[in-house]
């Protein structure tokens, strides 16, 4: 049973059981409701660790194996600590004639991070995308709601230096 008090997620980040409670009864505590609840708990806590996924099924009478199913469902759900802002290079056919794996190789070697990851000073968060639909101007990389086109290794750097 989990302690009603503030609790450290992966030594970041801290819960409170009162807060997720509240938004859980704010959606009436409905089944129906699980992905707009789970949506409210990563918006206040930028990820969903495994502390709140138990109390979001205690508190709902729905079974473990069904949150964590649809959290690893939806990918815009996360159970790891995310960084403030998304790499997406894609890896489309367009891009990836055209070098995306390249840029993949240089953002490892710029930010230090591997696939999935998210960097250490939790600035970056790196994954890969299937077609951004910049096709004419591949090679292409997303970060956050900007899509960067025709992007090579000397372009990082300073696309990068954009985001803190
Ligand atoms: S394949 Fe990369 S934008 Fe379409």
């Amino acid at each position: 049973m989990l302690e009603d008090r503030h609790q450290p997620c992966n030594g970041h980040l801290l819960f409170n059981q009162q807060e997720v409670i509240k938004i859980i009864d704010l959606f009436d505590s409905k089944r129906s409701n699980l992905i707009q609840i789970l949506h409210q708990l990563q918006n206040l806590y930028g990820f969903l660790p495994i502390e709140i996924l138990v109390q979001v099924s205690n508190k709902m009478s729905v079974p473990l194996s069904e949150v964590t199913g649809v959290v690893s469902f939806y990918s815009f759900f996360s159970t790891q600590p995310r960084g403030r802002h998304t790499i997406r290079v894609c890896l489309g056919t367009a891009c990836y004639v055209r070098g995306g794996k390249k840029i993949i190789e240089k953002i490892q070697e710029l930010l230090q991070v591997d696939l999935g990851g998210t960097t250490e000073d939790q600035r970056f968060t790196f994954e890969i995308a299937r077609c951004i639909g910049a096709c004419g101007l591949a090679p292409a990389v997303m970060i956050d709601n900007e899509v960067y086109r025709q992007v090579n290794s000397n372009k990082l750097k300073s696309i990068l230096a954009k985001y803190d």
